[in-house]
Parts: C-alpha cells; sequence; structure tokens
C-alpha cells in the first residue's frame, strides 16, 4: 500500500495497467472505481502501443498515459527495463496486465513476484498462450472461461488466483465464445481486484493465500460477480 510521505498515512491502493489493446477489461477497473465499488485509484496505464484504445479511455479517465516504442530499444531486457522505470514511477501497489500482448523477460517478472497479475482468456491451465476461443471449441470443451493468475517468467503458468466459468453451447463459433468470456472477464477482474486491494490475497513462496491460508483451488466467481 502507498504511504504518503508527507503524513506517513496509508494511501489508496494505486493500479497500474498494463495494456497493448481495445482495454475493455481496464475500462471495468475504472468504470467500478468511478461507482465506489473498487476502493483503488488508476495510478496510469502504460503501453507498448502509442494507438492503444486503452490509453485513450486512461486520458478520459484522468489517468497517465504512457506508451514506450520497443522498436525504440535493442532488446526485450531493455525495453523492459526502460518500460517498468514508468511503471515503478507511479508507485503501484498492484500492476494489472490486461490484454498486454507482450512477453516480459523474466528479470522484470521476478523483481516484481507477487506484484504482477493477468487476466487471460481460459480455465488455465487449459489454453495457455493465444487462440484460446478456437481452441476450446476445437478441443469440445464443455466449459471454458477465464483465469487471473500471478505472472510468473512461465508464460499464463503463474499461480491462478480466480476463474469465471462459461458454458460452451451447441453451435457456438469463435466470436460468439469470446464474447461470453468476455462479458464474465469483466466481472472477475474487479472482483479479484478488490479482493487484492483489501489484502486478502497475496503470494507467498509460489503459491496463492487467501485470508493467509494457502489457496487449494482458484475461487470461483458466481453468478453475484462475487466469490462463494
Ligand atoms: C482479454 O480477452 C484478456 O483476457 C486477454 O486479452 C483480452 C484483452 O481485452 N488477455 P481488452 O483489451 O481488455 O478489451
Amino acid at each position: 500500500m502507498a504511504t504518503d510521505p508527507a503524513n506517513g498515512r496509508r494511501g489508496r491502493f494505486r493500479i497500474a495497467a498494463l495494456a497493448s489493446g481495445r482495454g475493455s477489461n481496464l475500462q471495468a477497473l475504472i468504470d467500478a472505481i468511478a461507482a465506489g465499488t473498487l476502493d483503488a485509484e488508476l495510478a496510469g496505464v502504460f503501453s507498448d502501443r502509442a494507438d492503444a484504445p486503452a490509453l485513450a479511455r486512461a486520458r478520459a479517465a484522468g489517468a497517465e498515459a504512457v506508451a514506450v516504442n520497443p522498436r525504440d530499444f535493442p532488446s526485450r531486457l531493455e525495453y523492459d527495463a526502460a518500460f517498468f522505470d514508468r511503471v515503478d514511477a507511479v508507485q503501484p501497489d498492484l500492476v494489472v496486465c490486461a490484454g498486454y500482448m507482450r512477453l516480459i523477460s523474466a528479470p522484470a517478472v521476478e523483481a516484481r513476484a507477487g506484484l504482477l497479475v493477468n487476466i487471460h482468456p481460459s480455465l488455465l491451465p487449459q489454453f495457455k498462450g493465444l487462440h484460446t476461443h478456437r481452441r476450446a471449441l476445437e478441443a469440445g470443451a464443455p466449459q471454458h472461461g477465464a483465469s487471473v493468475h500471478y505472472v510468473t517468467a512461465d508464460l499464463d503458468g503463474g499461480p491462478v488466483i480466480s476463474q469465471a466459468r462459461v458454458p460452451v453451447l451447441p453451435g457456438d463459433d469463435e466470436q460468439a465464445l469470446a464474447e461470453r468470456v468476455l462479458a464474465r472477464e469483466h466481472p472477475l477482474l474487479v472482483e479479484t481486484v478488490r479482493w487484492l486491494a483489501a489484502g486478502r490475497v497475496q503470494l507467498k513462496e509460489h503459491c496463492v493465500h487467501v485470508d493467509g491460508a494457502p489457496l487449494a483451488a482458484p475461487l470461483q466467481l458466481g453468478s453475484n460477480n462475487r466469490f462463494a
């Protein structure tokens, strides 16, 4: 939790978001903060793409919006060092990857263990990587969904905090399934960040802990958009 050096008091929980594209998950956080249902503050949004709609959403919400161009750096390591210098400057309590499409180098991830989370459109550990909806359909999965997990150097392989499930319905195509999942991603991310901001979820020794105890299975989002 950020501390105000002027008075030593704990300030609001500060979220930095990383996003490469549309930013609908970011918008869900912005809307929840504005509605007073998420007690936090958006400290900044950071992108590898200057034209990302997510940056426009950040500006509209009055948050800092920063683009850092990967082409200006000779290597991923140097890019990540410069990019995370900007992120660290806003002193986030949590960094949310919300559609951030670049791999983050191991040193950058490991230096921020427990601080970085990602939302991924599958029920991890199923369907890591891209094209998750198509692959779920091809596999004949009866259920699909989304997961929020801690980011580790293992792509989409970090400890899973929470999940939202949807049925795969007869006649689904990739778009229909993607829309059904996305509609659950937004409340899943908001509820997960709420628990993180409340200090209820922590990463300890590579394991998710909730209210101080190791989590046996990911938290499941109920139809009331809360964890049971
Ligand atoms: C979401 O499906 C998210 O799970 C994945 O990328 C997509 C981003 O969508 N990581 P948006 O930019 O939040 O609208």
